[in-house]
């Protein structure tokens, strides 16, 4: 019977081969340990000299990290072990020998293990964080799906700059000059036109000379917009969105989540609503602080964002920005005109900003107004405009930064391990 060692506990007391990879062993005159992985999990595999004949002994002793193979065994009980079973081995035929894997047990720096990101992948920790990403993913479809939204695919290649142009990357386009997306958001104004409330998931870039733990040039975004909803209601949405996400994952990632050695407790607290705090009233609890290097004006950098939320140790909308340190398509706020609708929403732990967001200018006049005034190329913005000429109705929306989530809810330091390939300042390489 052929498995896998996640099925393998519905086989307790039976016989089954599995496909695996030998991550490390240990062995004396009489037992050998093997840890293998198969890619669904991790879990031991226990030789007894006394159980099987003097070869496969002999080539339990002998096999190399990495190696391939196919094991065959008898599954049984283990409190001891995370997963609560392990093989009793029967048999062990080799399907490849590895020699000299890069990646031994003994201590590596991340440079090295970067250099071989390709086959740190295969590490216990890496695994892990890479299950919860997935089920970060999995969360989110299930969440839009469940609330009525349609999935919309913006386009990669773009010929407009939705948050500025200086951080875009530039690319030719036959004879034409195209940029590489920096966030489908104006797509999706245009969808959620159509279709109501829309969402979409897909790769960003942003050509930042940032070299922060919170920074990818390429990175995964998920995005909402909704027609008909004001900026406090979209804050709703949010917080249900992410309230729903950090659920999922304590639910069906707990053992990964014990192997990141992730305190749980911290995520538990993370229930709606989440708090709120203006700007304005930031800038005020910064200076109480202590800051006396930031003004009302600012954008916040990270040891402000890491104060600001260790105040709270939750999630925290921080609203109303100054209009001038955001993107022209902001809604300006009612009751005070150098404010716009817009929130970010700050990580605890000082994970920082894992949502952007905001209430979208319905306006045609002032819209056009803002194009100028940022000194945009109105005639690309021809089509986001038409959204104002046609039936304009107030919407909002948001979009979530999926490696920052995913470092925050993981509790890995570096954004870096949240992408199984990271594209950063100075590596495009593996
Ligand atoms: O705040 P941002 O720039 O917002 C937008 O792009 C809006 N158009 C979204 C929208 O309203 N539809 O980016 C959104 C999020 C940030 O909060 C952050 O989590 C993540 O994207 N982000 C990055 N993540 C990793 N590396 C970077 N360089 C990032 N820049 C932004
Ligand atoms: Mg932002």
């Amino acid at each position: 019977m052929k498995t896998t060692i996640k099925q393998a506990k519905q086989h307790l007391n039976q016989e089954v081969t599995i496909g695996a990879w030998l991550t490390n062993k240990r062995s004396s005159g009489k037992i050998a340990f093997l840890q293998l992985r198969d890619g669904t999990a991790f879990m031991q595999g226990v030789v007894v000299k006394s159980a099987v004949d003097e070869e496969t002994f002999q080539l339990a002793k002998d096999i190399t990290q990495e190696s391939s193979l196919y094991v065959t065994g008898t599954i049984s009980e283990d409190n001891r072990s995370d997963i609560g079973y392990e093989m009793q081995v029967t048999s062990i035929q080799v399907i490849h020998e590895a020699h000299d894997y890069p990646i031994t047990p003994k201590n590596h720096g991340t440079e090295f293990l970067m250099d071989h990101r390709h086959l740190w992948l295969r590490s216990k920790k890496q695994h892990a964080v890479m299950k919860i990403r997935n089920e970060i993913i999995r969360a989110t479809y299930e969440f839009f799906d469940t609330h009525g939204y349609t999935k919309i695919d913006p386009p990669i290649l773009t010929a407009s700059a939705p948050e500025g142009t200086s951080e875009l990357f530039h690319t030719k386009y036959f004879d034409q000059d195209a940029f590489l997306s920096q966030s489908g958001q104006l797509y999706l104004e245009a969808a959620a036109m159509a279709h109501r409330n829309v969402f979409s998931f897909g790769p960003t870039f942003r050509a930042e000379k940032s070299k922060t733990r919170r920074h990818l040039i390429e990175f995964w975004m998920i995005e909402a917009e909704m027609a008909f909803t004001t900026h406090a209601e979209s804050l709703e949405v949010q917080e249900q969105y992410v309230a729903h996400v950090v659920q999922s994952v304590l639910e069906n990632c707990t053992l990964e989540l014990k192997l990141l050695d992730r305190d749980t407790s911290k995520l538990e607290k993370v229930a709606t609503p989440f708090p709120r705090i203006t700007y304005d009233d930031a800038i005020d609890y910064l200076k109480e602080q202590g800051f006396d290097d930031i003004e009302w004006g600012d954008d916040f950098g990270a040891p402000h964002e890491t104060a600001i939320a260790n105040h709270y140790d939750l999630p925290v909308f921080i609203i109303n920005y100054p209009t001038s340190i955001k993107p022209f398509y902001m809604q300006p706020n009612p009751d005070n005109n150098n404010t716009v609708l817009c929130a970010d929403l700050i990580a605890p732990e000082g994970y920082g900003e894992i949502i952007g967001g905001s209430e979208r200018i319905n306006n045609l006049e002032l819209l056009e107004e803002r194009i100028k005034q940022y000194h945009l190329d109105e005639e690309s913005y021809s089509y986001y405009l038409d959204l104002r000429r046609y039936g304009s109705v107030p919407h909002s929306g948001f979009g979530l930064g999926l490696e920052r989530a995913v470092a925050w809810i993981s509790g890995v330091e570096h954004v870096r391990e949240t992408s199984p390939f990271p594209r950063l300042l100075n590596r495009l390489y593996p």
